[in-house]
């Protein structure tokens, strides 16, 4: 506090000696000019060298020297043991050194003016500062600060920290995002399944939803239950419901509009087995009755392997991407309907994928197999809910129509209906 009772001190004698006419200009000008190189110097080289340098100019202007030696001591241990309280920071101390230098710099070069005969200011500088610095900054409605009683620049920027902490956390809070989540547990079969809100700050979890869902289990709740492997679109676990769109959490990045909420619920119209975990068993089985491997009649030409030409290899474009995540599949109506006589986007798409394979000699086999009745294929309705939804934007809508031509043996409708899906 050394620094911050002198400066007030100083400025305070120096003000009023003005204003009573106790003291002329040139004086007031001395003193100012003698704290203004005690503070410069002691922003400079420190304490030590401040304090010589107040003794050489306490000497000067006739001040007892053990006077004046005795206060600057007194407070110096004051200063310290401040310091070593930590009720006063250095940092903030040396700013308001700078900002009373700049205070007491504007004075002198007023004060300078007005000597000089020029309009000066320099007594309505000293005034005002003094003011500004002792009451001026001082809001009433304040918080008072206990450790920094006495200290009103402190106080106010103690204010200031507290205000603009405060702002930082509404804008932390504005940065909260509401996430509704569909919680069901098995072990409580009699409970109904309900949405489950958490609340998440954005500038601390990563940016897909997939992220958000490992954040709230590993720091809010470890009994959500939700699949995930790969984590980058590659295995399909964790496709879900997300704010009315099947998806891959993993590839589906938060909405940050803080105003609403995200909703997360598990693929629609299957079987929950827990949270947003569905039984995918008999999407499974669809799957696995489109026999997905390669069928041939003959051994390859070479004895080694089965070859194909970039254009064959290039037909499997679009079909072979497919990571069997499902969400075509439960997206589509007639699925809901007929989830066990439809096959389903998912399957028929891959189903397609052999058909198309240069290499598999059971083309006719497959498609006959495939519409051996009218629900497997033929129940397809052309909503394209599949196409739409798909995250890894493949056309399962077209793998149907292009088998369903392939069937009716119209080669010309299976290109209309590749220019026309
Ligand atoms: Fe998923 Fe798309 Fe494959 Fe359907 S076609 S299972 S939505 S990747
Ligand atoms: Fe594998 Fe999302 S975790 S696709």
């Amino acid at each position: 506090m050394f620094i911050w009772y002198d400066i007030l001190f100083a400025i305070n004698t120096v003000s009023k000696s003005l204003q009573s006419n106790d003291m002329c200009i040139d004086d007031a000008t001395d003193q100012l000019n003698g704290l203004l190189c005690f503070f410069e110097e002691y922003r400079e080289n420190g304490f030590e060298k401040a304090l010589d340098y107040a003794k050489e100019l306490a000497l000067e202007m006739n001040v007892k020297p053990e006077f004046r030696e005795k206060r600057i001591i007194q407070r110096s241990r004051r200063y310290d043991e401040n310091v070593a309280n930590e009720t006063i920071k250095t940092p903030i101390q040396l700013f308001k050194t700078d900002y009373f230098l700049y205070i007491v710099d504007k004075a002198i070069t007023s004060l300078k003016k007005r000597a000089m005969g020029l309009k000066s200011t320099g007594r309505k500088w000293l005034t005002e500062g003094y003011k500004k610095v002792v009451g001026g900054l001082v809001n009433r409605k304040q918080q008072r600060f206990g450790v920094l009683e006495g200290h009103p620049v402190g106080q106010d920027h103690a204010q200031a920290a507290a205000e603009s902490h405060q702002t930082l956390k509404d804008n932390i809070k504005t940065l909260k995002k509401e996430f509704k989540i569909y919680r069901w547990n098995p072990d409580h079969p009699s409970q109904k399944p309900f949405l489950q809100s958490y609340f998440l700050d954005l500038t601390t979890c990563g940016p897909m939803v997939l992220d958000a869902l490992q954040k709230i289990k590993s720091e809010d709740d470890s009994t959500l239950s939700y699949r995930r492997s790969c984590r980058e679109g590659i295995c399909g676990s964790c496709a879900m419901n997300i704010d009315g769109t099947n998806t891959v959490a993993c590839l589906k990045p938060i909405d940050t509009d803080t105003s609403k909420a995200t909703y997360i619920t598990p693929l629609p119209h299957m079987y929950v087995i827990k949270d947003l975990v569905v039984d995918l068993t008999n999407f499974y089985h669809q799957y696995k009755s489109i026999e997905p491997w390669l069928k041939t009649k003959k051994p390859p030409p070479d004895g080694r392997e089965y070859r194909q030409t970039p254009t064959q290899r290039k037909k499997l474009d679009g079909l072979y991407e497919c990571i069997l995540c499902a969400c075509c599949s439960t997206s589509c109506p007639s699925y809901w309907w007929n989830p066990e006589e439809f096959d389903g986007p998912a399957a028929l798409l891959h189903a397609h994928r052999w058909i198309s394979d240069s290499r598999d000699d059971y083309t006719e086999e497959r498609l006959e197999a495939l519409t051996e009745n009218d629900k497997r294929l033929y129940r397809c309705r052309i909503i394209k809910n599949c196409t739409a939804t798909c995250p890894k934007s493949l056309n399962p809508a077209l793998a149907i129509r292009q088998m369903e031509a392939m069937k009716s043996g119209n080669r010309f409708s299976a290109s209309i209906a590749e220019t026309k899906i």
